[in-house]
């Protein structure tokens, strides 16, 4: 019988320390085909879009795209759970890759509280998987999908411009953050979105202060939600980054280039698997003589404008699915 709690502190040990989730799928489809007996394929189909994408496997060349709903790997991801199929003839709409194969074991994988794809494994061996490679390589997903939602999407198989756009759509505003901080090299990149953002005439009269010291954004947080008429036990939703945007009110477009940073800024989390809030109140917070010293004594000289918290941080339940978009908002002159 297969050790899987072995298999486990494999996967952990040849993960340690690995950012690139092509890197980690790749290792592990190679560590499974060589360490359960009689497989014929073993690998992944990653969620893109609305289909599955074929992902690091060890096997024949297989099937590339395979839709929703559709085959084993299709019908486990959209029923969300492990399908076993002791008979792959048997079975409605299986997707035959490999001639050789007679059973098949397929679980969906979750990151970040969303699908991320499938983990299928055939055998040519009828009725290969038990009850017990079921719970082991649930398990096994189980520690997976912990070491996934740590590391960095590799988008292989997106183009750029899909990427961004599938960013834009899924983005959403979160409220309830988990308290871990997330790593000081994704904090880093989201600012750094925030400063590549379009400003009037190319000026970039905006400053970003990266907050993550806890007493001071708890202290924040105070003072925030004293400007607010809602009672609220933490207007920032325990998330425990702030990054806060200021605006040089000397340019006319301050307020427009800082919406843009925290725009960027929320994008860049989203696509590094964080989740963000945009929230308000910073105008009042810096126009007060507490946080005008505050600027002062950084050096940040001359009238600023609070424009904006954004919040970040690894979201802590479900992500929110996006509102289907209001009507008439569009109108085209052709
Ligand atoms: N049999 C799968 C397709 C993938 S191959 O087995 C690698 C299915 O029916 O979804």
């Amino acid at each position: 019988m297969t050790d899987y709690g072995f298999l486990c502190r494999q996967l952990c040990s040849l993960s340690e320390n690995v950012t690139e989730q092509i890197t980690i799928l790749s290792n592990t489809a190679a560590l499974l085909s060589d360490a359960l007996p009689d497989l014929n394929w073993a690998g992944f189909y990653i969620l893109c879009g609305n289909e599955l994408t074929l992902g690091p496997f060890v096997g024949k060349p297989a099937c590339v795209k395979i839709t929703l709903g559709k085959g084993v790997c299709g019908t486990a991801a959209e029923r969300n759970e492990t399908i076993v199929v002791p008979d792959v003839h048997a079975f409605p709409g299986h997707i035959a890759c490999d001639s050789a194969s007679n059973s098949e074991i397929v679980l969906p994988i979750h990151v970040g509280g969303k699908l991320f794809g499938v983990l299928d494994i055939d055998s040519p061996l009828y009725d290969r998987f038990t009850s017990h490679d079921k719970e082991g390589l649930e398990s096994f997903v189980g520690n997976m999908e912990k070491i996934l939602s740590l590391t960095h999407a590799s988008h292989g198989t997106h183009t750029s411009s899909d990427i961004v756009l599938d960013a834009i759509r899924e983005r959403r505003s979160i409220r309830r953050f988990k308290s871990d901080m997330p790593r000081r090299e994704d904090i880093e990149k989201i600012i750094e979105a925030g400063l590549y953002a379009a400003s009037g005439k190319g000026l970039q009269a905006t400053v970003t202060i990266a907050v993550t010291n806890k007493e001071f954004r708890d202290m924040l947080a105070a003072d925030n939600a004293s400007f607010w008429s809602v009672e609220t036990p933490d207007p920032f939703f325990c998330a425990p980054v702030i990054l806060i945007v200021l605006g040089n009110k000397k340019r006319p477009t301050y307020l427009y280039d800082g919406s843009l940073v925290i725009g960027n800024m929320m994008l860049a989390a989203h696509a590094l698997g964080l989740g963000s809030i945009w929230i308000h109140r910073a105008k009042q917070e810096f126009e007060t003589p507490k946080y005008k010293r505050f600027l002062e004594e950084r050096g940040i000289l001359g009238e600023w404008e609070g424009v904006g918290h954004c919040c970040v941080g690894y979201i802590d339940g479900e992500p929110p699915t996006a509102a289907n978009r209001r009507k008439n908002r569009v109108f085209w002159v052709d």
